[in-house]
């Protein structure tokens, strides 16, 4: 057979590939070479990187970016191909338009769940959530608007929060007759508190952007024009920085959350020497000595 024919043997390692190209969410990918920007644009997210940073952009605005299993499935291809990129070193998610981050889990999939397939629903959820709080790089949030439900629980599983004046914050499961699927319950008390996390879990209320700054759930908040440039400005900071002392400051902070003192001290004390392995410590202790600025270029397997 020619060149161009296909033959069983040559043909099914190619199935995979087949397989994917049918079951993986339709995606476009662009690339601007004269700033290296690059976009990959889902269904329902939109995911563009460039400097080192890259940027989720939930984008469902018929329904308030609200997550349904469809957005559940891209989000996670999208944080495959974040984790493989070596040249990403920070992530920021936001919302399209101005006025919801994401409004939720979508509550006409919800309505027509059956309790087992609520659990496979949350079960999913709570993986891809864990996924993005698992990434080994600085994860911020730009809260823009409504982030609710899903919403709220997406954004606690972010390093930290900034937010637009116009935001509101909120668990309002509870008026649905449900309770958080998505790590809502643990995350949140976690960061604020159990009391406070309570109050909010039980009335379903919305807060403020600075309810929720007077709480500690967000880091700063910004006049809805000024939080992109102010979320980027951070980020380009971050980017500055070594990627194995970043991955290294975030994994060890979040373990150590999880631990007692002592076991937190000894994570950090391991950290802090694998850091002198990667040639960054060795750029970063140079740099300072003879009064210049580091350039950091070793990466996670230096
Ligand atoms: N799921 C599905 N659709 C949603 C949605 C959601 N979570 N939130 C908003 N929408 C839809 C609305 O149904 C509406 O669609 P139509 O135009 O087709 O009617 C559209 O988005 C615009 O919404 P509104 O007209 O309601 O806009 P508003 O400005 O008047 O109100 C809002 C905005 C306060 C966010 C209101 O839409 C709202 O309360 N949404 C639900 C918020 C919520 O309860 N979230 C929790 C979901 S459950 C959950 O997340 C469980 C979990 O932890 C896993």
């Amino acid at each position: 057979m020619g060149k161009e024919g296909f033959e069983l043997g040559t043909t099914i390692p190619l199935l995979p590939f087949f397989f994917r190209c049918i079951v993986q969410p339709r995606k476009a990918i662009s690339y601007y070479p004269c700033n290296k920007e690059k976009t990959v644009t889902y269904s329902s997210i939109e995911l563009t990187s460039t400097e080192g940073i890259a940027t989720l952009t939930f984008n469902r605005p018929k329904a308030l970016n609200a997550l349904n299993t469809s957005l559940l499935e891209e989000l996670a291809d999208a944080l495959d191909s974040i984790e493989k990129d070596e040249e990403i070193r920070v992530l920021i998610l936001t919302g399209a338009g101005e006025k919801s981050f994401i409004a939720g889990a979508d509550i006409t999939e919800i309505a027509t769940l059956t309790p087992l397939a609520a659990k496979k629903f949350a079960q999913f959820g709570q993986k891809i959530i864990s996924k993005l709080q698992g990434l080994a790089i600085p994860v911020i949030a730009a809260v823009n608007g409504y982030a609710l439900g899903g919403g709220c629980e997406m954004a606690l599983a972010c390093d930290f929060i900034y937010a637009s004046e116009k935001a509101l914050f909120g668990l309002p499961e509870i008026t649905l007759g449900v309770v958080p699927g998505f790590g809502g319950t643990q995350r949140l008390p976690r960061l604020i508190g159990a009391n406070l996390a309570k109050e909010m879990i039980f009335t379903g209320k919305h807060l403020s952007a600075a309810e929720a700054k007077a709480i500690g759930l967000v880091n700063k908040i910004f006049a809805p024009e000024e939080l992109r440039a102010a979320v980027n400005e951070v980020a380009l900071l971050i980017a500055t920085k070594g990627k194995a002392s970043l991955c290294a400051a975030k994994q060890t902070v979040n373990q150590g959350l999880n631990a007692d003192l002592a076991t937190g001290l000894g994570i950090e004390r391991d950290a802090f020497a694998l850091c002198l392995a990667n040639p960054d410590a060795k750029e970063g202790t140079s740099a300072f000595l003879e009064k210049r600025k580091p350039v950091f270029t070793g990466d996670l397997n230096s």
